[in-house]
């Protein structure tokens, strides 16, 4: 599995189970104060990264695509965390994100994950893990991780950890 420099880290999906498992992983080792951001097209595997990532983080309610509300919010049964699920799909504009409190989620105990961080850039803290999810063909996703601060880059080495067993 190709590490493209010091701090990006490319994984190839072979299936949605694997996509999703991935995102478990990386779930499991959330501590809060993270934002993830999931970029890619339609049908790249954003929706089952992130579902995985609920289930890994320990989400009690489902972690569905959120279709009506552009902002979820995930709570689990072991603490107080919240973990927060926010789709930009339909977002009209960024001053839209601003109304709907988009800035208030990050903290330093929540999580949050976002589908379209495109739409709402100026709103993000610039301390953040990019994934770009590229469609390769039906069944194959590249998934290209990009930590940008300290905390990220940790969070990132332990899932590189975890997936391949390797130390860096
Ligand atoms: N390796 C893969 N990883 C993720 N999804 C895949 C993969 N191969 C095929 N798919 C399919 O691609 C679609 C991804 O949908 P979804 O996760 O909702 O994407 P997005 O949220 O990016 O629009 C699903 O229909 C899924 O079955
Ligand atoms: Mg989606």
């Amino acid at each position: 599995m190709p590490i493209l420099d010091s701090t990006t880290v490319e994984f190839l999906s072979g299936s949605p189970a694997q996509t999703a498992r991935i995102g478990e992983r990386l779930g499991k080792l959330l501590k809060g104060g993270e934002v993830i951001c999931l970029e890619g097209q339609l049908g790249a595997g954003k929706t089952c990264f992130a579902q995985g990532l609920g289930r890994g983080w320990g989400a009690t309610d489902d972690l569905t695509s959120p279709t009506f509300t552009l902002i979820h919010e995930l709570r689990r049964e072991a603490d107080r965390k919240h973990l927060y699920h926010v789709d930009l799909y339909r977002l009209e504009s960024e001053r839209e994100a601003w109304m709907l409190g988009l800035s208030d989620l990050m903290d330093s105990t929540s999580t949050v994950l976002i589908e379209w961080p495109e739409r709402a850039l100026s709103l993000l803290p610039t301390d953040r893990l990019w994934i770009t999810l590229e469609l390769v063909d039906d069944t194959r996703r590249r998934l290209t991780f990009k930590p940008t601060d300290a905390q990220h880059q940790a969070l990132l080495t332990a899932l590189k950890r975890e997936v391949f067993g390797i130390r860096s």
